[in-house]
């Protein structure tokens, strides 16, 4: 089915034929009713006696009409008119993706923007799934007040984050305790300000058999504030080390994706846009952690074998890969050990161990 210029759905006039798909017709259209242009999606005729695609087509005015974002089109509408389902949306000027490409390739940032939380089943349920399926592989087990959206009082935080790592106590290999909870009443991380911290750790000395634990952090490179932290763990020998996290300035240096793109948006931006950053910070903390008690992990940006080495000679035996898997798939660990085998060989370094700290003057 066409529509014909000037043919009338409900109170909107047909201009012109914009795209066909799949599902049916996308027109330009005015409503007349309103004077501005729309665009209508019509659903094939051949389509209206088929239950799953009109139910399919039911969805997606639904899907569309509960999201809100200056990303995502408006849903203005839905109608049927003599069998005709149609969804009346914003109407919006732009290119064919073949025009798009034919300017150059669309720049490619392997980073994400990270906005919402993703609230799992609870650190109790958790337990006992991992209980029951005893990975032979060692596990660990990263601790995070989720972002419910509202505000939390510090007490309740604390109360939290130790009632979750209790069921783990005995499950996992080690705990990673991620301080960069966003929803306190206050609006900050408190667990950032070294006495909250302390608070929390006297609390968490309270559970029998805990695992070693890493501190998650977004860090801070000046030393006054890298020593108050370190002051405030030194009790806690059950701290083991820190990972250390780094939030870009807007618009991030080394990005081919216009910061008008994506500067007013909310969320922590991840990837490689971090790693110059997270170097950084491990060339600072390295010199003024007590090494033979704590280790640095790195993380940000890391992506390949050269990547983790390098951090590794700044000083983390460790690193973490988050964004590149998204973009590399899982196979990538696997490439980055490879990889680190190749360099550390090509250096004449028998093992990690042997590199780590090797770019710091300070190496002890
Ligand atoms: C999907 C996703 C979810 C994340 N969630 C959290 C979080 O809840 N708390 C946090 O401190 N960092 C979170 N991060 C940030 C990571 O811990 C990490 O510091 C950051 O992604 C940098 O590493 P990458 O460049 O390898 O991704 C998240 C990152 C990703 C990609």
């Amino acid at each position: 089915m066409t529509l014909a210029k000037g043919a009338q759905l409900g109170p909107h006039q047909i201009l012109s034929l914009i795209g066909v798909g799949g599902m049916g017709e996308v027109y330009k259209a005015t409503d007349t009713r309103l004077n501005r242009t729309v665009a209508i999606k019509v659903l094939a005729t051949r389509f209206s006696d088929n239950p799953e695609m009109k139910q399919r087509f039911e969805r997606e005015a639904q899907t569309i009409a509960s999201l809100n974002h200056p990303h995502i089109c408006t849903l203005f509408d839905v109608g049927n008119q003599d069998g005709v389902d149609y969804l009346v949306m914003e109407y919006l000027e732009g290119q064919t993706l073949a025009q798009r490409i034919e300017r150059g390739p669309l720049p490619l940032d392997e980073a994400l923007l990270v906005y919402y939380g993703v609230p799992n089943d609870g650190a109790q349920v958790v337990a006992e799934r991992l209980a029951r399926s005893r990975p032979g592989v060692p596990v660990g087990v990263s601790l995070v007040e989720t972002n419910t959206g509202r505000a939390a009082p510090l007490e309740r935080v604390i109360e939290e984050l130790v009632e979750a790592a209790r069921p783990f106590a005995v499950l996992a290999d080690y705990l990673v305790l991620n301080l960069n909870c966003p929803n306190t009443d206050s609006g900050v991380n408190p667990l950032h300000d070294p006495a909250n911290l302390r608070r929390m750790l006297e609390c968490m000395r309270g559970i029998e058999r805990l695992p070693p634990v890493f501190l998650k952090f977004i860090a801070p490179s000046e030393p006054p504030a890298i020593d108050a932290i370190l002051l405030a763990v030194d009790t806690y020998e059950f701290v083991n080390g820190f990972i250390l996290n780094v939030v870009p300035r807007r618009p991030c240096a080394g990005m081919r994706t216009p910061g008008a793109d994506y500067e007013h948006l909310p969320g922590s931006i991840t990837g490689m846009p971090l790693r110059p950053l997270a170097c950084e910070l491990l060339r600072i903390w390295y010199p003024r952690i007590d090494r033979k008690r704590h280790v640095l992990v790195g993380v940000g940006g890391v992506a390949s074998a050269e990547d983790a080495y390098r951090m590794m000679r700044l000083g983390a035996p460790l690193v973490q890969v988050l964004t590149a898997l998204a973009y590399r798939g899982p196979a990538l660990v696997k490439r980055i050990k490879q990889g680190l085998c190749r360099l550390l060989e090509r250096d004449g370094l028998r093992d990690i161990s042997q590199a780590v700290g090797a770019d710091h003057p300070l190496r002890a």
